[in-house]
């Protein structure tokens, strides 16, 4: 196996607090790295690298491990201009615009949506994200959501199942009647083929009652829970993500006192999706609540056509900065190394011996300038299990 030895980098986020300056960033200045095929071999000091079979000048730029996006819904088909359009001219986003998209992906061929996927990954992974998760949920048949997962697998490790999205069109009259297809004969053809289960806790969606359920049933069959939680509303997702050891509680906007205490508390990630509020033009997430209460926060881009079209993980720092009381520093670990948790994952989110090869190298000297320089294109070049990407 070929060795590379990255060096000449001027500043470098581990996310090791072990390695270099102490803090959770684990910053190390003058760095090196070496990889050795899909893993890091060596970390440190860049006048103390060994050897490698290759080698690669950051010449003076930073380094990051690459961002861990943990919460995405890629399989679609359609966009939602009109929708978004008219939110812009003061509309309410609600959870009903989810209908036309599914529309639309029922209609879509396995090529187009697979075409889809790949678009959007490639814009992600341009943008420094080496690892994502991501769901099904436009489809709400057996079939369609199946056909959804299978896609999704030929992408990443990280895939949910969502046919709890919202109560399918063809179950308006009865929606009792939809959770019980979700929990029995959609769950037995979908379990195969992801690794989480979701539910989407809302009004208009699913309530606690049906979200336990669902989760529940679930878990039998294998998976681990995530929810969508406390979005548009207060409500019983997030309590019941604790309740469950749910691996992450996502949205995480309208919190009281006890969610915020459950999250502090619990196994469960808080994971805001800044993307979301931005174009909903929604009240931002707590994150400095989160934070000082003791909650491990994960920030990730949410992309779908209808909240959160973006697939740039630096666009959501630099909003969790300006608007949710983030520092650089912390939202900067919550891209990395909380997506990670969010997907209890300790392979990535960290530049560590044995960690997965997957980094990111800035036109910039610091990582800081992610937030400091919004709407840059600062991802210079991007290694993903060892390979550079560009
Ligand atoms: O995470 N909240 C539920 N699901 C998505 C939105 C889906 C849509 O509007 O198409 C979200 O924001
Ligand atoms: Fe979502």
């Amino acid at each position: 196996m070929t060795t590379t030895l990255i060096t000449n980098i001027a500043s470098l986020v581990t996310n090791d607090p072990a390695q270099g300056d102490g803090t959770p960033l684990g910053l190390l200045t003058d760095a090196a790295v070496v990889l050795d095929g899909e893993n890091i071999a060596w970390v440190g000091p860049a006048d103390k690298a060994p050897a490698a079979d290759e080698t690669y000048d950051a010449e003076g730029r930073a380094a990051i491990p690459g961002f861990v996006d943990s919460h995405s819904h890629l399989v679609f088909a359609g966009d939602r201009t009109q929708e978004f359009n008219a939110r812009m001219s003061g509309r309410a986003y609600s959870a009903g615009g989810i209908r036309t998209t599914v529309a639309a992906t029922r209609a879509a061929t396995d090529e187009e949506l697979e075409a889809n996927v790949t678009r959007y990954l490639a814009e992600a992974l341009r943008q420094g994200t080496t690892t994502f998760e991501t769901k099904s949920g436009y489809g709400l048949t057996t079939h369609d959501e199946a056909r959804a997962l299978r896609i999704a697998a030929r992408h990443t490790d990280e895939v949910t199942f969502l046919g709890a999205h919202i109560v399918s069109p063809d179950y308006a009259e009865d929606p009792a009647a939809y959770v019980e297809l979700v929990t029995g004969e959609m769950l037995d053809a979908c379990a195969p083929h992801a690794r989480w289960i979701d539910v989407f806790c809302e009004k208009g969606a699913f309530d606690g009652d049906q979200a336990r359920a669902i989760l529940t049933a679930g878990k039998a069959k294998g998976l681990h829970p995530r929810i969508h939680a406390n979005q548009l509303s207060y409500g019983p997702g997030v309590q019941l993500a604790v309740e469950l050891d749910a691996a992450s509680a996502d949205h995480c906007t309208h919190l009281t006192d006890a969610d915020v205490d459950a999250l502090a508390q619990g196994n469960t990630v808080a994971t805001l999706l800044p993307g979301a509020e931005f174009s909903t033009r929604a009240e931002w997430p707590d994150a400095r609540r989160l934070l000082d209460a003791g909650a491990t926060v994960a920030l990730s881009t949410d992309c779908n056509p209808g909240s959160s079209f973006t697939s740039s993980v630096p666009f959501c720092i630099a909003l969790a900065v300006r608007d949710m009381g983030m520092t650089p520093d912390e939202a900067i670990w919550s891209a990395t190394a909380g997506g990670a948790k969010a997907l209890r994952r300790t392979d990535v989110g960290v530049i560590r011996e044995g960690a997965r090869a997957d980094l990111a190298l800035l036109d910039a000297p610091s990582h800081v300038h992610l937030a400091y320089r919004p709407g840059v294109p600062l991802v210079a070049e991007v290694w993903q299990r060892g390979t550079r990407t560009s």
